[in-house]
């Protein structure tokens, strides 16, 4: 299993959301983000307006995925979370070693 975060820009997460439904995607954290990136100093639009500031609010979206689809997930992100502008974001990718679902006791791939 893999663990898919990515920090997206805010006015992209429904798109991501919509297209990772196709990919088969069991289930996914979404999280209030806010961070910079080697682009810092520089401005960046957000509802637009231009932010000149540190710490600009993004999204981070959290996916456990079967190792089968991680390349899947990690290709619709990128497509789909991209506007070729700055401050669109990035993918990391974890390896995950144990997952439970708390409710019936599977486990791993079961337990996604
Ligand atoms: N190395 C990193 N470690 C952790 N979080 C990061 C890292 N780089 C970027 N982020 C997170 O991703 C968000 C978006 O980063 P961003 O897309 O601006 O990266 P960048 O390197 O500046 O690239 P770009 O030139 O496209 O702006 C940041 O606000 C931060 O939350
Ligand atoms: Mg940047």
């Amino acid at each position: 299993m893999k663990m898919i975060t990515a920090i997206i820009q805010t006015h992209k997460l429904d798109d991501v959301r919509e297209s990772l439904n196709e990919v088969g995607i069991m289930g996914m954290t979404v999280t209030e983000a806010k961070g910079f990136g080697r682009t810092k100093g520089h401005t960046e639009i957000y509802r637009g307006a231009e932010y000149q500031i540190n710490y600009i609010p993004k999204f981070k979206i959290e996916l456990v995925v079967e190792d089968s689809i991680e390349e899947k997930v990690i290709e619709t992100i990128s497509k789909t979370a991209k506007t070729g502008k700055i401050g669109d974001g990035k993918i990391f990718v974890w390896d995950i070693e144990t997952a439970i679902r708390i409710r019936t006791g599977e486990t791993d791939e079961q337990a996604l």
